[in-house]
């Protein structure tokens, strides 16, 4: 059995902090077209990220679901992408943790192959050591090591995801 850490990893404050500074740095970068959130955790990011951000893109989420351990692309199935236009659009997709990496990796590829005219990537929480796919993102909140963490959207059996800051899972007696 598992339980929620006592203290967060990083406090609602940290966040709140973090995600003002990220914005400056997503505005300084360039304009976009479109904010893509994959579901389900980067429901609360991108809803924080984007009221933070000067300029004024659409929204819109798609959902991810990777499979096995191939490093394959086919191996992450994604629902949502065909009812969106990206011809020539300036996308920002961004995600609660950049873990393996496989799930952005396919997804860039899947969203310039349907005509994106830019990519750049947006994850909350980044860990470096976990990484199997060749991807870093262009902006990233908080390093971290290699602990599961769950709250701020991320989920633990899809439980955890409405916590207000980032807890670590910690087996309990
Ligand atoms: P990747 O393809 O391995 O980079 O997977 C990224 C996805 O795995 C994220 O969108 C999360 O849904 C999930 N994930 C990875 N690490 C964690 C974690 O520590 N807690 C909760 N979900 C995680
Ligand atoms: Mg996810």
């Amino acid at each position: 059995m598992y339980k929620v850490s006592e203290k967060p990893l990083v406090s609602k404050e940290e966040i709140e902090k973090r995600l003002i500074v990220l914005a400056k740095e997503v505005d300084a970068s360039g304009e976009y077209d479109l904010v893509l959130g994959v579901l389900t955790g980067a429901f609360i990011v991108v809803a924080d990220l984007v009221r933070n951000l000067s300029c004024n893109p659409n929204i819109s989420f798609i959902k991810a679901s990777s499979y096995g351990n191939s490093t394959e692309s086919s191996s992450v199935v994604v629902q949502g992408l065909e009812k969106l236009c990206l011809e020539n659009k300036r996308i920002l997709l961004v995600d609660d943790i950049l873990d393996t990496g496989k799930t952005f990796f396919a997804l860039v590829e899947q969203l310039k192959k349907l005509g994106a005219k830019t990519v750049k990537t947006c994850v909350l929480l980044d860990k470096p050591s976990r990484r199997e796919a060749d991807i870093e993102a262009d902006f990233v909140g908080f390093s971290i090591e290699n602990k599961f963490v769950v709250g701020y959207g991320l989920d633990y059996a899809e439980n955890y995801r409405p916590l207000n800051g980032i807890f670590t899972l910690e087996p309990s007696e």
